[in-house]
């Protein structure tokens, strides 16, 4: 069984995800902290900075690449990063380095190998399109940019980041166009996907949506 739950960011994927793995006894994965592994390491390795088209920089990132997905967290290189992942910096630098064709094809790989024999619910930007064409259901979360914001807001300044509302608002924008319009595996909904508008819906309403679609496979 897999489930696919894409959609821009700040549409309530995580959150929602999480709840229906729960109630449907599924393993999430949460690819878009894949992206962000690889875009940390890419920080540590002062590379970010650099003509990222320059592909031997991104093959050593690659080859040298440590993730490990477990249940208390993400770890990289043995150590867990959690936290440091949800870091602005993170935010503001992982579109770059998810529209790499060489580190979606590693992503994508990995993916699949860990959803292999396992009713996984994944959520992402291209689940139903690339990684899982054949998906048991796909759904498309969107939502209203602002609220999206104001949702990332919320839960950043909860764990006590010192953040703008703005900038956060700005960074959701972009994330928008450059994840929307790269060449690879563009965020889009899947033909198949159940479009599923969370800007005025609770969490509760959203689940029991997708609970339903679930129900009626
Ligand atoms: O869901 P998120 O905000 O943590 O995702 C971080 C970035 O990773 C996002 O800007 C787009 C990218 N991403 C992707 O390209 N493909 C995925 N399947 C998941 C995330």
């Amino acid at each position: 069984m897999i489930i696919a739950i894409d959609g821009p960011a700040g549409s309530g994927k995580s959150t929602i995800s999480k709840l229906v793995a729960k109630d449907l006894d599924l393993i999430y994965l949460d690819t878009g902290a894949m992206y962000r592994l690889v875009t940390l390491k890419a920080l540590k390795m002062g590379i970010l900075d650099e003509n990222l088209e320059n592909l031997d920089k991104i093959n050593e990132l690659l080859d040298n690449l440590e993730i490990d997905i477990r249940e208390d967290g993400f770890y990289l290189d043995g150590v867990d990063v959690s936290e440091e992942i949800r870091k602005p910096i993170v935010s503001e630098n992982v579109s770059k380095i998810a529209a790499i064709k060489e580190v979606r094809i590693k992503m994508v790989d990995l993916q699949r190998a860990f959803s292999k024999a396992k009713n996984v619910i994944l959520d992402g930007r291209d689940i139903g399109t690339v990684v899982f064409p054949n998906a048991d259901l796909k759904v498309f979360l969107v939502a209203d940019a602002r609220e999206r914001a104001n949702r990332r807001y919320k839960e950043l300044t909860e764990k006590g980041e010192n953040v703008s509302l703005e900038e956060i608002y700005q960074n959701i924008l972009m994330r928008d166009k450059i994840d929307s319009t790269r060449e690879e595996a563009p965020l889009k909904k899947a033909e198949d996907a159940v479009e599923v508008d969370t800007t005025s819906k609770n969490i509760d309403e959203v689940k029991e949506k997708i609970l339903n679609l679930y129900k009626n496979l």
